[in-house]
């Protein structure tokens, strides 16, 4: 079995291509609603909570993990993967690479969580892929906050997403990536401020693939029989009609508990 989480349902944009490109894979995915959003808090406190749910992912049977948060990877692929040496772990790493290679400009707009541009991860990947192009960062707290409670549109978020997206416009960006897998969910929102000339990167289907790449060689361990639980932290009916709305899939949402409860989220970073 493949488990696959995220800090709620923004994962589920890596969870449509995966389901599609592994049809007889059984897949467990965790939706961390309880703990998140991840974003705005500190890379230590993600790394000891991701900790947790890989751990109960293992213990739910999962032999590869697909990490389908960019913050959770950030902050946490590394250790993951020392502390699970026998479990493949697949992560999120902010596709500035194709973006880079896709800029006529050369001038890529980013869009990710504070703790995802404070990683060392986003450094790195600035460094390799782009140092020849401008690469303008903007973390946008709120929206994955915002898709979680299913507002996508309306004029209210049209506000949220143009805040961010209009600066990159002012910059000159004809590539903008999408550095939270719980943007894609705001696609057409950001689409539309953007307009038709500027390319969105998303890397979910080019992580899929990594997955079926990695899944090809442990064989029957990821499973046969094309199973697909979905588990929540938090409230698991507010998961079940989000799964709905967002994928088409009809699932009884499993409200499970991982850890200790949760504390709350800084006001300040
Ligand atoms: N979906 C997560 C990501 O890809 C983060 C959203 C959050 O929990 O802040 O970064």
């Amino acid at each position: 079995m493949i488990g696959v989480f995220d800090s709620g349902i923004g994962g589920l944009s890596v969870l449509m291509p995966v389901r599609r490109l592994l049809g007889d894979a059984d897949l467990l995915y965790l939706a961390d609603r309880g703990w998140g959003p991840y974003g705005e808090r500190s890379l230590d406190d993600v790394r000891a909570r991701v900790d947790l749910v890989a751990a109960h992912l293992i213990a739910a049977g999962a032999r590869m993990i697909v990490v389908a948060c960019h913050t959770a990877s950030a902050a946490a692929l590394a250790s993951l993967r020392a502390h699970h040496p026998d479990v493949p772990f697949v992560g999120m790493e902010p596709a500035v690479k194709p973006a880079a290679a896709a800029s006529r400009r050369r001038r890529v707009g980013v869009l990710a969580t504070e703790a995802t541009f404070q990683s060392e991860l986003f450094a790195s990947v600035v460094e390799r892929f782009a140092s020849d192009v401008a690469v303008i960062a903007r973390a946008c707290p709120g929206w994955a906050a915002a898709v979680e409670e299913g507002r996508l549109d309306g004029p209210e978020v049209e506000a949220m997403v143009g805040e961010h997206v209009i600066p990159l416009l002012a910059h000159r960006v004809d590539t903008i990536v999408l550095g939270c897998t719980h943007y894609p969910f705001l696609a057409p929102v950001i689409r539309r401020i953007a307009g038709p000339d500027v390319e969105i990167v998303d890397p979910a289907d080019a992580v899929a693939r990594q997955v079926a790449r990695v899944a090809s060689g442990l064989g029957a361990d990821t499973g046969r029989s094309r199973t697909l639980r979905i588990q929540a932290t938090g409230d698991a009916d507010g998961v079940a009609a989000l799964v709905d709305r967002l994928t088409g899939w009809q699932i009884q949402v499993e409200s499970v508990r991982v850890g200790p409860p949760l504390g709350p989220v800084p006001s300040e970073p």
